[in-house]
């Protein structure tokens, strides 16, 4: 099985938690495609979905499913997303597509975050994919030094603006045990928008696909 039938495998199994009648949240990337293209064929049975990107939201409009405003639908019954890492608490880190400003908002806005990736996602210690940190531009040479300070090497993702006019700095050679600590600790560095650890929130149910079938592991 391809990593991306593994990703499709994923995304198809997370539509058994969509709610009829509820507004979901929808994430970004390749794994969250496929789903937007499975949850298509369910578009009559929900009101609409809240977007985590632009992309997601083209994408959504494309299908036919509403995208709605964040800000006007209340509480969200399900966030589905993918990650670039998971460990085995169901911590994340994400942002490799640069959304990971509106996805921490869109999943903490949500009752439920259900993940799904291919099984070459899930970690015993997070860290070997870079951290992204989507940083105001003006702060990023000073973010950068925090960083070195913490153990990191960042480095500029040149050429990407974020959705919200923000740059990227992709952090490399951490090893993370301590998600929540750091996640609070990079924080509150200023200048930072947002870091990419999402382990104060992390998913409650993981999906990965594999040639195995789809490995459903929950939050304890
Ligand atoms: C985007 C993300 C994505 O969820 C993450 O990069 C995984 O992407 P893919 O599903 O393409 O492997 O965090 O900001």
């Amino acid at each position: 099985m391809s990593q991306d039938a593994a990703k499709k495998a994923a995304a198809e199994a997370a539509l058994k938690y969509v709610e009829p009648g509820e507004i979901l949240g929808v994430g970004t990337g390749s794994t969250v495609n496929y789903f937007i293209d499975a949850l298509a064929k369910m578009k009559h049975d929900i009101p609409g979905a809240a977007s985590s990107s632009e992309a997601s939201s083209a994408r959504l409009k494309a299908v036919g499913i509403p995208v709605l405003d964040l800000n006007s639908v209340g509480s969200l019954s399900i966030y589905v997303d993918g990650a670039d890492e998971a460990n085995h608490q169901l911590q994340l880190i994400k942002g490799g597509g640069a959304a990971l400003t509106r996805e921490k908002i869109v999943a903490a806005a949500s009752r439920k975050f259900i993940c799904i990736a291919d099984e070459s996602k899930l970690v015993k210690v997070l860290g070997k994919f870079p951290l992204p940190v989507e940083v105001i531009p003006m702060a990023r040479s000073y973010v950068a030094r925090e960083l070195v300070k913490l153990g990191g090497m960042p480095s500029w993702r040149e050429n990407v603006i974020t959705d919200n006019g923000n740059v990227i700095l992709d952090v490399a050679g951490l090893s993370i045990t301590d998600a929540v600590k750091l996640e609070t600790e990079i924080g509150l560095i200023a200048g930072v928008v947002t870091v990419g650890l999402f382990a104060r929130r992390p998913a409650d149910v993981l999906l990965l696909g594999s040639p195995a079938g789809v490995r459903e592991l929950k939050a304890a």
